[in-house]
């Protein structure tokens, strides 16, 4: 049987992953596909425990006080483990896994704390080991969700009723979210990321009219 199909949902803090991977995953169930849903950091699992520890700052309290290597390496095992105990089955028989973040989420987060003249050696990096090394599947489809940084902070604020002590270390330092956001971006170049621009003058379109663009991209796979 062939292998399946792994298409991951990614985007900055707050941009709709999350609700556009359920509707997504939701809408290739109706259409009959085996389809599994997972998302990252896998909060439920013990293999999560380094990045719990790292984002609420038991390492040190801002994004650059553990490298990007480092962080990485926490995220990447959770990935690893994940896939060995949960949907690596299905995928190696053909079945379709729909993440919410990725490897791709290294990728934007991590970069951040790199300057600019070292992405690629870390990207090359990052992506060897996690997908040759470790050997977790590459994606056949990365969708990036694309916010604006302040509608994406409106939508954050809004999540955390104003307690502000609920945000994680990369959710409070706007410096660091607006670095990812050049990664990010620099990235979806690089690597062929399907943009999906979630905004328009200043505003979030509708969840529907966001998921049906993603669901064009997806038929095309
Ligand atoms: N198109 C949209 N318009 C308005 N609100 C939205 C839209 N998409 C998502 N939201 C809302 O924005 C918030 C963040 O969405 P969601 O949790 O899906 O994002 P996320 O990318 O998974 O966030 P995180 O990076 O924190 O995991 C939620 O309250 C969600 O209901
Ligand atoms: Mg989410």
């Amino acid at each position: 049987m062939r292998k399946g199909r792994l298409i991951v949902i990614e985007g900055l803090d707050g941009s709709g992953k999350a609700t556009q991977a359920k509707l997504l995953t939701e809408a290739l169930k109706a259409a009959g596909v085996n389809v599994r849903a997972v998302s990252f950091p896998d909060y439920q699992s013990d293999s999560s425990a380094l990045v719990k520890m790292y984002l609420a700052g038991e390492f040190g309290k801002k994004p650059e006080d553990v490298n990007a290597y480092a962080a990485s390496s926490f995220y990447a095992v959770d990935r690893y483990a994940s896939y060995k105990r949960d949907w690596g089955a299905i995928y190696e028989n053909g079945g379709t896994i729909v993440a919410d973040r990725y490897a791709t989420s290294n990728a934007v987060h991590q970069c951040s704390k790199l300057p600019r003249d070292e992405w690629d050696e870390y990207l090359d990096w990052l992506f060897r080991y996690e997908y040759d090394l470790l050997g977790i599947p590459a994606p056949d489809l990365v969708i990036y969700l694309r916010v604006d940084p302040d509608v994406s902070q409106r939508l954050m604020r809004a999540r955390y009723h104003g307690d502000e002590a609920k945000r994680d270390i990369h959710e409070r330092d706007l410096d660091y979210q607006r670095r990812s956001r050049e990664a990010a971006e620099y990235c979806a170049k690089r690597f062929g990321w399907r943009d999906v621009a979630c905004a328009r003058d200043g505003e979030m379109r509708s969840i529907e009219d966001i998921h049906a663009e993603v669901m064009d991209i997806v038929k095309s796979l």
